[in-house]
């Protein structure tokens, strides 16, 4: 499908290449500053993360400007998986899938998908925007993609706020930790910035989708939406939904799910989608439920009839899809498009070639796991990047790129000198791969119990009260 080659390229020596690359990152740069069209910024751009995959297949090193390629540079052993020559990663919102042990090749990703990389510039950009350090969601490319941040950021800077959406499919009581990151990061956003956030339960999606009843999907909404609830976010500032609640409570929601629904065929979601003439009719006109929350005119309690507020998707890249849907319908209906942060996936316990499963109890961590049961799947599933013996260890090190606790670690240890520290001790050898699981269970224990702790504390009422559709403390 996507093919890298055929424009010469490949004929082209890592120096060559190298010296492209640079004239191409300042050619960027002066389309930016001269405030050019958004479509050529973003071709410049496309160009511009293109050549970096090329460079990285070329000579196995990731293009830094200013440090031109070294002479011994060769690719890297595992590159016939890692470059995905041979087939293509796997992403959409119901599969997750990809050969190499490293993950899904999330550059390519974002030169499939046409979306921007967030690079050192942007996370400069919103440290001093927010005046906040950058979560290390942002500092360590967890938050790695994204669609018109530095629209939102000139707003902001003219004091023109923006809000936050997100949302979760509930398909079961059970939540992991890897739902969590949306929810985490998003928390962030809402507390540097200070804006409304509304969260859809899309319990009519999973209806649809999975074999559970109206009453199983609308109760696995709530008691999610505890989950989420735990994770902080405050009841002033913050409405979450239920899709078979709210849809029918708000005529201005369900006005712009039909304006979606009039502007987009089914040949389009199709396309996008890969719906098929035998998919029932809920599938094909539900991405219109998932794109109306963008839209600030569809929640009048909160934004007192306006239409005009910008929306912030944080999401898994996954996601995408229905938000590149949104994106394309949005002008035609009167409405801005809605920005993106794209977030990588949270691995699953046997190894990032997919994502954690809710259905699968050993890949994943669930947020009602005791201590011991972390302790238990981290030592028994937890795919490792160390060698078979003590001495091999010792003697040739650990691979940290495809260990699944290293990968853990990067979500959920904050310090960055120590997470350098452990990584530097595995590939040296130093730190053995029991050392590091135990590490890692000491990091996820904590973080797992308190999360319980806040979870407990969550009533019926409190979630009531998060769930009723009511102004938030802002004033627009
Ligand atoms: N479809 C998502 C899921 O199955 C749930 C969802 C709805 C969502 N709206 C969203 C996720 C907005 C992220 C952002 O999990």
């Amino acid at each position: 499908m996507t093919d890298c080659h055929g424009d010469g390229e490949g004929d082209r020596s890592p120096l060559e290449l190298y010296e492209q690359l640079a004239a191409q990152g300042d050619e960027v740069r002066v389309l930016k500053r001269g405030k050019a069209e958004e479509a050529d910024v973003a071709a410049a751009v496309q160009l511009l993360l293109k050549m970096k995959v090329n460079y990285k297949q070329l000579t196995g090193q990731d293009y830094k400007a200013g440090c031109p390629p070294s002479e011994n540079s060769v690719a890297p052993d595992d590159r016939k998986a890692a470059d995905g020559a041979t087939s293509e990663d796997t992403v959409d919102p119901w599969n997750v899938s990809t050969d190499s042990a490293k993950g899904v090749d999330y550059d390519k990703l974002i030169v499939r998908f046409g979306s921007s990389k967030v690079d050192k510039e942007l996370v400069d950009r919103i440290e001093k925007v927010s005046g906040q350090k950058p979560h290390h969601f942002l500092r360590r490319g967890i938050f790695f993609s994204h669609r018109d941040m530095h629209q939102v950021l000139d707003a902001y800077e003219k004091h023109k706020s923006f809000y936050l959406y997100t949302g979760r499919g509930p398909s079961s009581e059970a939540m992991h930790v890897g739902h969590l990151i949306p929810f985490i990061f998003t928390k962030w956003l809402q507390d540097v910035f200070d804006i409304p956030l509304v969260i859809q339960l899309t319990d009519d999606e999973k209806y649809l989708w999975k074999d559970l009843t109206l009453e199983e999907c609308h109760r696995f909404a709530v008691e999610n939406a505890k989950d989420i609830i735990a994770c902080g976010f405050d009841v002033n500032k913050t409405f979450i939904f239920s899709d078979l609640e709210y849809m029918g409570a708000s005529p201005e929601f369900y006005r712009n799910v039909v304006k979606v629904q009039k502007h987009v065929t089914f040949n389009q979601v199709k396309g996008i989608f890969g719906f098929t003439d035998s998919d029932c009719i809920g599938k094909i006109s539900f991405p219109a439920i998932q794109a109306a929350p963008s839209f600030s005119s569809s929640f009048p309690q909160i934004f007192k009839g306006r239409k005009d507020i910008q929306c912030l998707i944080p999401c898994a890249i996954d996601q995408d899809p229905y938000f590149r849907m949104t994106r394309d319908v949005a002008p035609r209906i009167g409405y801005t498009k809605p920005a993106l942060l794209h977030s990588t996936f949270f691995p699953a316990l046997q190894g990032a070639q997919t994502k954690m499963s809710a259905s699968d109890a050993n890949t994943s961590i669930f947020l009602t796991d005791t201590p011991k049961q972390i302790k238990n799947k981290v030592n028994k599933h937890a795919f490792s990047g160390g060698k078979d013996t003590v001495e091999e260890h010792r003697k040739y090190g650990g691979n940290p790129d495809i260990d699944v606790a290293f990968m853990y670690l990067t979500f959920f240890l904050e310090d960055d000198e120590q997470l350098e520290k452990i990584r530097q001790d595995y590939l040296s050898g130093a730190l053995l791969t029991g050392e590091l699981k135990k590490l890692l269970i000491e990091t996820l224990q904590p973080i797992i119990s308190q999360h319980q702790e806040r979870r407990k504390q969550v009533t019926a009422e409190t979630v009531k009260e998060f769930m009723t559709p009511r102004p938030l403390n802002f004033n627009l």
